[in-house]
């Protein structure tokens, strides 16, 4: 894997940051590094740059929340790369989510979205649950208020106009102010998230060198002693990849070993992975790994932000797990019988689980934390 990822870097383009642009709708492209395949849109919402801005502004807006709190910006924030730095979620009415919001970085590639279902397979499909969920409230729009939303936005004149951008977004549509035409327009945003300019992909790409210490961590990550990359492998550093070109979508999720609730295998509710769908023994505890990039700024981390910091979790992997000796969640998750068997007692030196966080914070993509076609555009007027 090191060697099929490190010979990638003939490839690499010359000065331009994004080294090669492919088109997939008449008047869109995308930019994307060589080894970055062509996102897959759904047909029936096709790229647009009018679309795209005018997600940008609906991604920002308080105004789409019920009460007007809340933007889904307010739980995925650009400098955190689109994450919010807790370990659980509050939405607009103050609700604690049971999970941690999750970053956004190449969500387009994601061959399922959240934590742990394995069944939401579209942005579209998964917006609802933040717009209209009600376990818990996140962005709180309901039907008695959701004719109220939208005509807050068919009244808007300021500075985002929605009436005109909805319009040039949807062009053939007489009343294009739609809860339908927004979660298309923000999905059609989201899509953009693009990241693939770290010092990695620099690296990569033969236009910068890393430091011993970053390159002992990347051997180690790609390698059988850590076993990192059989989860976390592919250019996108996760290891669930839908694209244009698929043929085969493999959607795997793993138990790493957090929790072991009595011995019995048990994770708390209602975290317990694809469990809480399926109800299956063997789903206990199962999370899809979420993709690496930009890692140094998504803190807190797993489903339920109970892990601090990067060194945290490399002592948490060095362990094969994590014990909790007393409270309501004791139990040895090192020994949890649903784990994968990818995660076990690794003998990995301070030194070695150092060079290993050195590593992931080459992942980190400056430009895709100030991007200014991913920020606030209320911000900028
Ligand atoms: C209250 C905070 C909050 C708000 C507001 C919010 N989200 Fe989220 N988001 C979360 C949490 C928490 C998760 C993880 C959900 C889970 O696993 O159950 C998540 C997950 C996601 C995912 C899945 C990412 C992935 O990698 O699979 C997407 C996409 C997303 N949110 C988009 C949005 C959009 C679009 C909005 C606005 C319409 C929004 N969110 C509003 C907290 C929030
Ligand atoms: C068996 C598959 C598997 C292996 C092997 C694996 N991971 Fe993970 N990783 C996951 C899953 C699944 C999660 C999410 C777990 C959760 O939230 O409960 C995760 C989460 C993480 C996170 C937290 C990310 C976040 O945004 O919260 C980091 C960092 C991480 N892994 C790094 C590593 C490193 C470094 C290694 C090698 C030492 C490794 N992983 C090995 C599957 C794996």
């Amino acid at each position: 894997m090191l060697a099929a990822l490190a010979g990638l870097s003939a490839c690499g383009g010359g000065g331009t940051d994004l080294v090669e642009t492919r088109s997939s709708a008449a008047n869109w492209s995308w930019s994307l590094p060589s080894y970055f395949p062509e996102p897959k849109v759904p047909a029936d919402n096709p790229m647009s740059a009018e679309k795209v801005e005018l997600g940008r502004f609906l991604f920002y807006d308080r105004r789409l929340s019920g009460n007007g709190q809340q933007a889904c910006a307010g739980c995925h924030r650009q400098d955190l790369a689109f994450t919010d730095g807790l370990a659980q979620a509050i939405g607009s009415t103050g609700e604690v989510h049971p999970r941690g919001a999750q970053h956004l970085v190449n969500v387009v590639y994601n061959a399922t979205l959240t934590w742990a279902n394995p069944s939401l397979v579209t942005l579209e499909r998964q917006m609802e649950t933040p717009l209209f969920g009600e376990r818990p409230i996140e962005m709180g729009v309901n039907d008695a208020n959701k004719e109220v939303v939208l005509q807050r936005l068919r009244d808007d004149t300021s500075a985002s106009s929605y009436p005109q951008r909805f319009s040039a977004a949807f062009p053939a549509e007489a009343q294009p102010i739609s809860w339908g035409n927004v979660i298309k327009a923000i999905s059609a945003f989201q899509r953009t998230l693009i990241s693939g300019n770290s010092r990695y992909d620099q690296w990569l790409a033969g236009r910068t060198t890393l430091s011993d210490a970053e390159l002992r961590g990347m051997k180690l990550f790609f390698g059988e002693k850590a076993e990192c990359f059989h989860c976390h492998g592919s250019f996108n550093f996760n290891d669930q990849i839908v694209h244009a070109g698929s043929r085969i979508v493999e959607t795997p999720f793993s138990n790493t070993g957090l929790y072991n609730i009595g011995g019995t295998g048990a994770f708390p509710e209602p975290n317990r992975g694809v469990f809480e769908l399926t109800a299956r023994a063997q789903d206990m505890g199962k999370f899809r790994a979420p993709s690496l990039r930009n890692v140094e700024v998504t803190a807190p981390y797993m489903h339920d932000g109970t892990i601090t910091t990067l060194e945290d979790v490399l002592r948490f992997y060095a362990a094969g797990g994590r014990n909790i000796p007393a409270g309501p969640n004791a139990g040895d998750g090192r020994a949890n019988p649903y784990k994968s068997d990818l995660v076990s007692l690794i003998d990995l030196s301070d030194q070695e689980q150092a060079d290993i966080v050195s590593f992931l914070k080459t992942l980190t993509d400056h430009d895709f934390l100030t991007n200014p076609r991913h920020a606030d555009p209320f911000a900028a007027n």
